[in-house]
């Protein structure tokens, strides 16, 4: 277990490194389900393409080969026996594939990786919503990414009766994740908002708002954070 630690913290160390140096950044969008967060993730894409910066879009669960299998377990309405602790297991091992294999590498190259959810889930859903050890959750996370944290996190918070106004306005079919009581959603925006205040990496943002006014002021964010943190980069100088 001490070698693992290591392992770890030697990992984390050196993208730490690299990201000082200015080569990368790794946004994730987190929220309730139908919060907006595929909505500002793509305007963001379409925005960093317009600047000429390569980027990278990826998704959880999911993303990789492996990972999509685990995805279509994960969503499957019919999966009702799935137990917690599977549940947590598998969105973690498609977690860890999609580290591996794409963010990482992406990473590496200089690409800005846009994350439709990532950690931060896990804590909110498996922690606070189905009451798992936040301690666990914690090691787990840590352990299958190897200490990657996201430089900006976007919570897209909105309240329980606007995801259920959304889900009747776009008549959608809900998947298993989705087919969760309104208590349990009360509990990961609690968990979502906990979270936020105590870690700086998250930026909060009203989901109310109109879907251009939270693009604008994602994007906003994402300059500020460019021009502060990675002033020698070229993608600053296009901007
Ligand atoms: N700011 C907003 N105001 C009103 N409706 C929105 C807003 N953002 C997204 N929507 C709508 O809500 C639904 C869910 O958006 P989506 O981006 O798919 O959410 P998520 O990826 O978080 O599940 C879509 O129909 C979308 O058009
Ligand atoms: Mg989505």
């Amino acid at each position: 277990m001490y070698r693992i630690a290591q392992d770890i913290e030697k990992c984390y160390f050196n993208y730490r490194k690299n990201f000082i140096s200015g080569t990368m950044l790794f946004i994730t969008f987190e929220g309730l389900d139908f919060s907006g967060k595929t909505t500002q993730l793509q305007l963001l894409a379409q925005r960093l393409e317009g600047e000429g910066i390569s980027y990278l879009i990826v998704r959880e669960p999911g993303g990789t080969k492996i990972g999509e299998k685990i995805r279509a377990i994960l969503l499957d309405a019919d999966n009702r026996e799935l137990t917690v602790a599977s549940e947590l297991f598998l969105f973690e091992a498609s977690r860890s594939q999609l580290v591996e294999e794409v963010i990482k590498p992406a990473l590496d190259r200089g690409t800005v990786v846009l994350c439709d959810r990532y950690f931060d889930s896990t804590t909110a859903y498996q922690g606070y919503g189905r009451g798992l050890s936040l301690e666990l959750i914690k090691a787990i996370n840590r352990f299958a990414t190897a200490g990657l944290e996201p430089h900006i996190t976007f919570f897209i918070d909105i309240p329980v009766e606007e995801l259920e106004n959304r889900i009747q306005r776009t008549h959608s079919i809900r998947d298993r994740m989705e087919l969760n009581e309104r208590e349990f959603y009360d509990r990961v925006r609690k968990g979502y908002l906990e979270l936020a205040y105590s870690e700086k990496r998250f930026r909060v943002l009203n989901g109310v708002l109109s879907i251009n006014e939270l693009h604008s002021r994602i994007w906003d964010e994402v300059c500020h954070f460019i021009s502060v943190n990675i002033s020698k980069t070229s993608a600053v100088k296009k901007l």
